[in-house]
């Protein structure tokens, strides 16, 4: 029996010291010193051995269990330190590493366009007015003095939501909502999006208008002139090339367009291209538009304009196609 134990204290001491993890170490402990491990069971045999033996084989059981119970326990504590290290390394944190900055939003180009150009009215003591999206024929259209067979309508390509109701073909019937509210003076602007069957490199389905109205007495073609130049002026500097072409709109009499020289580089050659490009129409408020709205328009008059947005950041941007400012690319988004 003494030949076993120490057969056995060699076994366990060399099986501890070759292990290199916790789990076999755990293993080892069950194996020689568990309920049922070897060491526990020469233990049980000692009662068997005679009166003389017993005390003597006892002890160099219990001697042995000392000594692998403290092998144990030795090799634990170096096991765990060599643990601890390979966690602390593998969740080590790179303090050297460059950070990732989250990515940040900012106002879209229109919206940027659009609050500048309610600034520079706000500025003069135009309030700010909105209107629905989805219209009647009646204040797209009828009230504006553009009844069902004129020509005009034609023009405007029109996304019909049912019979008589369309989706807004510009702010203008905004200018009829405003007038059934309010008694004159009036001084509006009106931003919101419109709608068009159109679709080239200067035209979008969807884009931004920008309406302006102001009633009261005695405005003239002079006011109006004067009030659009001051706008553009102050939008794109006082170098910008404008000019006023007579045009025709049903619910203003006289009416004009202005264009302004648009300096963009060429799509396909990337060459500076300048070219004149339309950007509101505007006139003197038609009598038959106050009529509808119950002004008296022997004593009222006014004027009125509408502005696409888009071209005007096309213009104060050199953006080359209408296309770039709805098609959400981040890389032509970030740029503004
Ligand atoms: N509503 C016109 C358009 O969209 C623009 C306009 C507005 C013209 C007000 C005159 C007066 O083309």
């Amino acid at each position: 029996m003494k030949a076993e134990l120490e057969a056995l204290q060699v076994e366990a001491l060399e099986a501890i010291q070759t292990t290199g993890d916790l789990n076999t170490l755990e293993e080892h402990r069950v194996n020689f010193l568990g309920r049922k491990g070897r060491v526990t069971d020469i233990l049980r045999g000692v009662s068997q051995l005679s009166v003389e033996e017993r005390p003597l084989m006892g002890q160099a059981a219990n001697a042995v269990k000392v000594v692998i119970c403290e092998a144990l326990d030795a090799r634990k504590a170096e096991l765990t330190v060599v643990a601890e290290a390979a966690q602390a390394e593998s969740e080590a944190v790179d303090l050297s590493l460059p950070g990732r900055t989250p990515r940040k939003g900012h106002m879209h180009v229109i919206n940027q366009v659009t609050d500048e150009i309610l600034q520079i009215f706000g500025d003069l003591g135009f309030q700010t007015a909105t209107g629905p999206d989805i219209e009647t024929e009646y204040y797209n259209f009828d009230c504006l003095n553009t009844p069902k067979e004129h020509p005009a309508r034609d023009s405007h390509d029109t996304f019909f939501v049912k019979p008589g109701t369309v989706l807004r073909t510009h702010t203008s019937p905004v200018q009829m909502r405003v007038m059934e509210k309010f008694q004159p003076p009036v001084a509006v602007v009106i931003p919101g999006r419109v709608y068009r069957v159109d679709y080239d490199a200067t035209h979008s389905p969807m884009f931004y208008q920008f309406e302006g109205l102001l009633v009261d007495k005695g405005i003239t073609f002079a006011d109006l002139r004067g009030t659009l130049m001051h706008f553009i002026h102050r939008m794109f500097g006082k170098d910008i090339e404008v000019r006023f072409r007579p045009h025709f709109f049903p619910f203003t009499e006289p009416s004009a367009e202005v264009d302004i020289l648009w300096k963009a580089k060429d799509r396909h050659t990337g060459e500076m291209k300048s070219q004149w490009l339309e950007i509101l129409g505007c006139g003197m408020v038609h009598p038959e538009v106050f009529k509808h709205a119950g002004y008296d328009y022997e004593q009222y008059n006014g004027f009125a304009f509408g502005m696409g947005v888009d071209r005007i950041a096309m213009v104060k941007h050199g953006i080359n196609s209408i296309h770039h400012l709805y098609e959400n690319d981040v890389r032509f988004l970030e740029q503004f």
